[in-house]
């Protein structure tokens, strides 16, 4: 599933006066790929993961999906619902469940049995080294650990588009490359669309198509943050 921009312009009101954000952009998020997206604070970066899946509209423009050939307009994508999954900067687990819980439900989402949903959230834990942390309350985790899980859970929905909106903010190194694993491997099958600060954790992956948000509009850059 391709997601493209198409002269996508965005403002907002700030007080009285209105603010340009993303100035007619035109670009094509080709799938399976790994996109990470780097940019000041406050440019806009995760306004686009927002217009991305539709949590945004755009002022003017289309963001278009395209699916075995067909092309959608994301607004009336019929199966949007089961196409993203969002790591969020805040990361959102259930509180007041434990980890086992908080997989296996995103696992029935995926559309498992209760049985089979078990089945794989151990099983993630597993490849994960994380099978530890199996019944314990999200309440007890680490930031690290909350953040690992979380994405596993994101992951767990098997949707086509995992959009990631700082995902390794606040880790530590090894808890950081970690994630960055996940998500390059994911991106092997999957769109995956980073939002991040830390580009050169990235930079290892031949891969990755890195992109500036710089004066409203999107660049290519070169994995060491030089436009191309
Ligand atoms: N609802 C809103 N009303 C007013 N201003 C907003 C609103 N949402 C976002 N903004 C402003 O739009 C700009 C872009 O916001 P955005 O969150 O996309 O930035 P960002 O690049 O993700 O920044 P950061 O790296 O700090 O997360 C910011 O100046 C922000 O204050
Ligand atoms: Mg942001």
């Amino acid at each position: 599933m391709d997601i493209t921009f198409n002269n996508i312009s965005y403002s907002i009101l700030d007080g009285e006066n209105k603010r340009m954000i993303l100035n007619q952009i035109t670009y094509c998020f080709k799938s399976p790929g790994l996109f990470i997206i780097v940019g000041a604070s406050g440019s806009g970066k995760t306004t686009i993961l927002h217009l991305l899946c539709r949590m945004l509209k755009p002022e003017k423009g289309v963001v278009e999906l395209t699916q075995q050939n067909q092309v959608f307009n994301l607004d009336k994508f019929f199966n949007f619902g089961k196409s993203f999954a969002f790591v969020y900067q805040k990361k959102l687990l259930l509180g007041f469940l434990n980890v086992r819980d908080n997989l296996s439900l995103a696992y029935e989402l995926a559309g498992y049995s209760p049985f089979l949903a078990l089945k794989k959230s151990r099983e993630v834990l597993k490849k994960n080294n994380l099978f530890h942390l199996f019944s314990r309350k999200i309440t007890t985790l680490s930031g690290g650990e909350k953040a690992r899980i979380s994405l596993l859970r994101s992951i767990a929905l098997e949707r086509p588009v995992l959009l990631a909106d700082e995902p390794t903010g606040e880790l530590d190194l090894v808890n950081a490359q970690l994630i960055c694993h996940q998500l390059y491997s994911l991106a092997k099958e999957k769109l995956v669309i980073v939002v991040t600060h830390n580009q050169d954790l990235f930079s290892i992956y031949d891969n990755a198509t890195f992109l500036l948000l710089n004066e409203q509009k999107l660049w290519p850059i070169n994995r060491y943050g030089v436009k191309s």
